[in-house]
């Protein structure tokens, strides 16, 4: 099957090829290419026949309308999503699996369509007992329990727009997501489990609430038993006690194409995270579509993805794309080496996983673990892998090909973006011939390019800036309460082109590697986290002068955060105070955040208009030859930075 080229000049692993395997080829729901030619032709006319196939209250009246930058897809059709997900599904698939969950501790549960729509429509009826109405925001702060994908449909269901928040984030993260959304209702749990301990959620919630004003309801989901003593009285609801009693009919409330869905707040370059806005219609049809082709969702697949849906990934490929599209989706709580480091493929064999979607940084740590954990299981029920969060090495996507496809299953490598909401750059499966590494071309109807500084294309195995050059159905619309920052932060640097901030080159072929961003996000285990909430958080000290933080390559997380702080001058310098340093951004944004390595320095490396230079501190980081240092109003301090690094390295 590996077809290996002449040429000799680019790296060995560029030149391999993995055209689709035979038999699954054949199989393939998208066999003919001549979808790309068709749906550039008429992207337009592409798009709406997917929406064709879902259920609309009401038909659009017109597909597109295109104002750069604000666009509206499916412009006066009125819809619902969760009537989508679960509804469109009651008649032959009303027994099939909907949602296969496991907890961490080993307990299941299986919901069938039927099931799954019954507990939706009582939790929306619950929400309404709260107060909650059409366009009041909710937020979700829960670990992996069924209850969080039955609390975003229910949100959905009644056209209240829900705004996730991972479980993972700190108390401050917490509540300014809630002001900034001004939610009036929190869905929470006691905890969850994790790597065998408990995960207390209950007290940050309690604890982000103070100074959290808009929310008048807490419902609280029964998991770990371990907030029996906390719940607030007239505040405070079980789940168990107000959902369970609910009646199980509740109609899907019809939406405008136009409406919200949801929020979902990512780390920007500037200020605080930026609330993400997504809308109805058109995010239904580009996750419906995108599962349905990048998948090659068939009737019979167990699809299986492993991000948590306090990530965009969870939302559009554990939730929306896959119950849309009538599939029986997989959700877990935990961590992959409880109890032992064959987890995941535990999972995989106990449930005839058919497709596994999982991160780069993952597969980089089963790499580390060894082949001996996959190999303890059965996974020839696996056809088809994917990768999604950030650039996978053709060493690791090699590793996952063989060790866990067993050099069978293609491997689709999805490039998006929270903005996206939808996979823009991926394989499809029957068709795409794979280069480990590439994301390979544009999904039908996507019109991406590599450019320069002037916007000017680049040639063949150069690099550039990666672009989005017409509207797709799941883009975001804007940033929740601030429209210009929208503008600002994707629109401005070229008209009427979507920036994503990310690296790209195209090859001969027209094949698109990714290379990380080129802004001030740092990409730790496929998650977006901003250099600037990193400073404000160790700022944020009493010890704490000034501060930047970086992204360092590292082998497993991808990158990892390094912050180099100046002390305030009567603070003596410790190791104690590197650890707490660390410590305090965990708890002031979330454990991910926490820096790997931390340096003191009397002065940060700035311009003479007095900005951070960060390339030159990520040189440092990196071990590099400094960069150009002409800019530097003293460039005498990065040489000492780098003596000292080099010296703890
Ligand atoms: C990176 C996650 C290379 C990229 C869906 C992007 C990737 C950011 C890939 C978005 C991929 C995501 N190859 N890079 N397949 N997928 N990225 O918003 O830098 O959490 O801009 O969305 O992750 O991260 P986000």
């Amino acid at each position: 099957m590996v077809e290996q080229t002449g040429n000799i000049d680019a790296l060995l692993q560029e030149e391999r090829r993995f055209p689709p395997p035979e038999e699954f080829a054949r199989k393939a729901n998208i066999r003919d290419p001549g979808v790309y030619d068709e749906a550039d032709r008429d992207f337009e006319g592409f798009w709406a026949r997917f929406a064709e196939e879902l259920h609309w209250f009401k038909k659009w009246d017109k597909v597109l309308e295109w104002d750069p930058p604000f666009v509206k897809w499916f412009v006066g059709g009125k819809t619902n999503v969760a009537y989508n997900c679960l509804d469109r599904h009651l008649g032959a698939r009303r027994n099939k699996a909907a949602l296969v969950w496991e907890g961490e501790p080993g307990d299941w549960k299986v919901y069938t369509y039927w099931d799954l729509h019954r507990e939706v429509c009582k939790a929306a009826n619950a929400l309404k007992s709260l107060g909650v109405r059409k366009g009041d925001r909710v937020t979700i702060y829960l670990p992996m329990v069924p209850e969080l994908a039955i609390a975003v449909l229910a949100c959905a269901r009644i056209g209240a727009p829900h705004s996730v928040v991972f479980g993972g984030f700190s108390i401050e993260a917490l509540r300014d997501r809630i002001n900034d959304s001004q939610a009036k209702v929190l869905i929470t749990a006691d905890g969850g489990y994790r790597r065998g301990n408990v995960l207390a959620l209950k007290g940050n919630a309690d604890a982000s609430l103070e100074g959290a004003p808009t929310v008048e309801k807490v419902l609280v989901v029964r998991r770990t038993g371990t907030a029996d003593d906390q719940m607030v009285a007239g505040r405070d609801v079980w789940w168990h006690d107000l959902v369970d009693a609910q009646s199980a009919k509740c109609d899907a409330e019809p939406m405008d194409a136009e409406d919200i869905l949801y929020l979902l707040y990512t780390s920007g370059t500037t200020g605080k995270p930026k609330g993400i806005v997504h809308t109805t219609a058109g995010y239904m049809v580009g996750t419906y579509a995108t599962a349905k082709w990048v998948f090659d969702l068939k009737e019979d697949d167990v699809y299986w993805c492993t991000a948590d849906i306090g990530w965009v990934t969870g939302h559009s490929y554990i939730v929306y794309g896959p119950l849309a599209n009538g599939a029986t989706t997989v959700m877990y709580e935990g961590s992959p080496d409880y109890p032992d480091r064959d987890r995941f493929w535990a999972i995989v064999e106990k449930y005839g996983a058919t497709i596994c979607y999982t991160a780069p940084t993952a597969i980089r740590t089963f790499m580390r673990w060894g082949e001996e954990f996959p190999k303890r299981r059965d996974l020839s029920s696996l056809r088809l892998l994917g990768s999604v969060g950030e650039p996978i090495n053709p060493e690791a996507w090699m590793w996952y090909w063989q060790n866990i496809g067993g050099g069978r299953c293609p491997v689709v490598d999805t490039w998006w973006q929270t903005e996206t909401g939808q996979i823009l750059i991926a394989p499809l499966p029957g068709i795409t011939t794979l280069k480990p590494g590439s994301a390979t071309r544009p999904f039908p109807g996507i019109q991406a390019e590599v450019v320069d500084e002037a916007g000017v294309p680049v040639g063949a195995g150069q690099g550039g800036y990666l672009v989005l050059q017409r509207p797709w159905p799941g883009m975001l619309r804007t940033i929740y309460g601030d429209p210009d920052r929208y503008v600002e932060q994707y629109w401005s640097r070229y008209p009427d082109t979507y920036f994503t901030a990310d690296g790209c080159k195209r090859d001969e072929d027209g094949y698109f590697w990714l290379l990380g961003r080129v802004d001030d996000v740092i990409n730790v285990s496929a998650h977006r986290i901003s250099t600037m909430e990193v400073e404000s958080a160790l700022v944020d000290h009493e010890a704490v002068a000034e501060a930047a933080s970086i992204g360092r390559s590292h082998d497993v997380k991808g990158q990892a955060v390094v912050a180099f702080v100046t002390l305030k001058e009567s603070v003596p310098a410790s190791d104690a105070l590197v650890a707490e340093l660390k410590q305090h951004v965990a708890t002031k944004i979330g454990a991910i955040a926490r820096p790997d390595d931390i340096f003191f320095t009397a002065e940060l490396p700035k311009t003479r208009s007095q900005k951070i230079m960060r390339r030159l501190l990520r040189d440092v980081a990196e071990g590099r030859a400094l960069g150009d240092t002409t800019t530097l109003a003293d460039p005498a301090v990065v040489e000492s930075l780098k003596a000292q690094y080099d010296d703890d390295e």
